[in-house]
């Protein structure tokens, strides 16, 4: 009889076992799942919180780009109408081929000098006076005076003529 008892009672307790293990596991897969969605909610959060710092630091950049823009763009209007009203003027400072071919890699196109000095603002009578003393060496300066070998009374007459009106012409197309 008692060994009927005793067996009785482990098969229960071996059930009881087997019942409170299978609760545990359970228990522990609960948990386990909790854990799992804690884990995701997180990557969740911290995948979101870079997008969403990412998004404003766009559409910051977004705004200063447009505004960035905006100003080169403005910028290069204006340096284009510089530029242009620029090519408008030396356009209109026509000067003469013999003075293009001979003088102007020295004084400039527009006689405001270079190498040469500026010759702007200066008499035909003085021009032409330097000139000839270039010419004849008279004025020393071997570059003028080999340059003027070349060139006759006639020329140099029609050049200081020319040169002496840039002075009225510089100001004309420059105040425009
Ligand atoms: C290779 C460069 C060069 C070329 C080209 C040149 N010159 Fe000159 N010119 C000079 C230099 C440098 C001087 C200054 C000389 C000096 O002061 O001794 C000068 C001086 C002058 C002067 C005297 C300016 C003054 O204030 O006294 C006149 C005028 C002149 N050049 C006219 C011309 C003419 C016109 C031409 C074209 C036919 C010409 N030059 C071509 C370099 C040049």
């Amino acid at each position: 009889m008692i060994k009927h008892i005793i067996a009785a009672v482990a098969t229960l307790l071996a059930f009881w076992a087997a019942y409170h293990m299978y609760t545990l596991d359970k228990e522990v897969h609960k948990l386990d799942n909790i854990h799992r969605t804690i884990k995701a909610s997180e990557i969740v959060v911290q995948l979101k919180k870079p997008v969403v710092v990412k998004e404003d630091l766009t559409t910051d950049n977004d705004e200063a780009a447009k505004k960035a823009a905006e100003k080169k763009s403005k910028e290069l209007d204006r340096k284009l109408q510089a530029l242009k009203n620029k090519a408008g003027n030396i356009a209109a400072f026509k000067v003469s081929q013999t003075y293009k071919q001979n003088c102007s890699s020295c004084h400039g196109v527009n006689g405001r000098g270079i190498i040469g000095p500026n010759l702007v603002g200066k008499s035909k009578e003085y021009i032409l006076e330097q000139l000839h003393a270039f010419k004849t060496g008279k004025r020393k300066n071997y570059v003028m005076y080999g340059l003027l070998q070349k060139l006759d009374e006639k020329q140099l007459d029609e050049l200081s003529g020319e040169i002496a009106t840039f002075k009225e012409k510089w100001e004309k197309y420059n105040n425009q």
